[in-house]
């Protein structure tokens, strides 16, 4: 079954070299980059050096297309183009969406014990900067009822939720549209990390009343690393301060002290850029719509519902992936360190992870894995 993919296995396969050198599960960690990417950003490269980047026509042509690069990530979100700000990574979202915000000391924000350094880091470093104090909510590996897990840790000075949508270490989904509609309810903010989200599953985050949302490249949607965005709510926006400064982000410049930025999500982004990358992300975004947005996700969780169901009938494998998953699929295998499996995974040509501080390790299913490519994981994870 091929879910409709609007271009056949074959296609998509040949598209990506890496899928046929590896049994590539692990594009939780970084995709495989489809070749029409890796052509872009060398044609944008020649182009450059051949015109000049300071050619009043190739700094045009770069101009539009950032923009088509906005558009494009805010049709796979489900947002307005002028919600989305182009970042390098998850990560420098979630810190633009953190510094954007104006903190008292004591100040609280709830996060989960799924989360990753890409949400850790910068709430440690508001903590120990601006005194904010974090509490972790436990949702075992994703099984436990979020809301009322928020419910029992709010208190008057909850200002924050921050969560990923899917989690990195047990595939995890989160109910991130109930937590954000329960957080609207209490005045609180929403900031999502969703970098095993974009891509995996399908998104339409206008209204939810999610916050903020941070995203990668890199990983479901095959871009190149270094280009990620991030999503801020329209009704948000006036709240959101800019963290770091400069031309990208402003509107016009009138005599000191007149400084306008613009009204959208533009006004966090800094300054000069790669157009290789941008072009590269581009180029990896339509490749994803090509093979069908929809299709994909289907795919994508089939695939991992397959692997997990044959994980769970195999004899000393433990499935830590709750029912409600995604691409990712964590397991153990009893009496074998993680990193003995991976290598082991490695040597028969098969491409996973370990989650750090865990027995665990983790695959990625994707819609360009095969069922034939399960049957040799599930072989390789054997004795
Ligand atoms: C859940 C999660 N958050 C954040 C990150 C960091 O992503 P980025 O490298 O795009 O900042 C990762 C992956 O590395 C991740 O899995």
């Amino acid at each position: 079954m091929a879910e409709e993919l609007r271009m056949s296995l074959p296609e998509i396969r040949r598209e990506m070299p890496a899928v046929d050198r590896w049994v590539y599960m692990n594009t939780g960690t970084t995709g495989p980059l489809p070749l029409r990417a890796i052509r872009t950003m060398e044609n944008q490269s020649q182009t450059e050096a051949e015109q000049g980047r300071i050619d009043p026509e190739v700094h045009r042509k770069a101009a539009e297309l950032k923009e088509e690069l906005r558009k494009r990530w805010a049709e796979m979100v489900g947002a307005a183009p002028t919600s989305i700000a182009l970042t390098h990574n998850t990560t420098e979202g979630v810190g633009l969406a953190l510094a954007g915000l104006e903190w008292n000391e004591d100040d609280e924000v709830i996060t989960t014990n799924l989360e990753h350094s890409g949400v850790i880091m910068p709430l440690h470093l508001l903590s120990q900067r601006r005194g904010v104090r974090v509490r972790f909510v436990d949702l075992g590996t994703g099984e436990v009822d979020m809301i009322a897990a928020l419910e029992r840790a709010l208190t008057p000075r909850t200002r924050m939720i921050a969560f990923s949508h899917v989690s990195y270490r047990t595939g995890a989904v989160l109910p991130m549209e109930q937590a954000a509609a329960w957080a609207r309810e209490k005045g609180v903010w929403t900031l999502v990390d969703g970098a095993q989200g974009v891509g995996a599953l399908p998104l339409r985050l206008s209204g939810t009343g999610v916050d903020f949302y941070a995203m990668p490249g890199q990983k479901w949607l095959c871009g190149p690393e270094g280009c990620g965005a991030l999503y801020v709510a329209e009704d948000r926006l006036d709240e959101v301060n800019p963290t770091l400064v400069g031309w990208a982000g402003l509107r016009r410049m009138g005599p000191w002290p007149e400084v306008v930025y613009h009204p959208d999500a533009r006004k966090f982004e800094v300054s000069s850029a790669s157009v290789p990358l941008f072009a590269g992300m581009l180029a990896s975004l339509q490749f994803v719509e090509e093979v069908g947005r929809e299709p994909v996700y289907r795919r994508t969780r089939r695939l991992a519902g397959l692997f997990r169901s044959r994980l769970r009938e195999m004899a000393g494998v433990r499935v830590v992936t709750p029912e409600d998953h995604a691409g990712l699929v964590t397991f153990e295998v009893d009496g074998q360190s993680p990193e003995a499996v991976l290598e082991r995974l490695r040597s028969r040509g098969v491409l996973m992870r370990t989650i750090p501080g865990s027995p665990w390790v983790r695959a990625s299913l994707g819609f360009f894995n095969s069922e034939d490519e399960i049957d040799r994981a599930v072989a390789a994870i054997g004795p």
